[in-house]
């Protein structure tokens, strides 16, 4: 296993982990996320749902927001995991509001890690959000 491997498979672990604290009690599917920064800190996060279905909040964004409320703006990765409450999915894909959400921090090179931990591929946020409007953009 390389160096990278290792890393990305510990980031899957840590989105495993967040997974267990998902709220959602309205769709009974988990989410997990886990940004890794530039500098090498690990900021998590899990789905929130709410009865007003529209302020749910996903996995990645609440590691997003985690992280960039504290200062950090800086990303070199994202690792999510996801499944139906009890199950593990073998591929759960960020929505299209969390990419347009990565993207206004992140690099179309972006690595985001997609499986479970012991089985995952890895895209990149270009791959998923092709011609995205960035700040750049403005
Ligand atoms: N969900 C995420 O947390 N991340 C995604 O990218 C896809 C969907 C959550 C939102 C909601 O709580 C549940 O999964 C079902 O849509």
């Amino acid at each position: 296993m390389t160096d990278k491997t290792n890393s990305y498979s510990s980031l899957m672990e840590a989105a495993a982990r967040a997974r267990e604290f998902s709220y959602s009690p309205y769709s009974g599917f988990c989410v997990g996320a886990a940004l890794l920064t530039s500098d090498g800190r690990i900021f998590t996060g899990c789905n929130v749902e709410n009865a007003g279905l529209s302020a749910t909040n996903c996995a990645e964004r609440t590691a997003v927001f985690k992280a960039v409320s504290e200062g950090v703006r800086d990303f070199s990765a994202i690792a999510v995991v996801g499944g139906r409450r009890g199950e593990v999915s073998p591929f759960c894909a960020p929505c299209g509001v969390c990419r347009q959400v990565l993207a206004e921090f992140c690099a179309p090179d972006l690595p985001v890690i997609l499986g479970t931990p012991q089985a995952f591929k890895v895209y990149t946020l270009g791959e998923l959000l092709p011609f995205s409007f960035t700040p750049a953009d403005l």
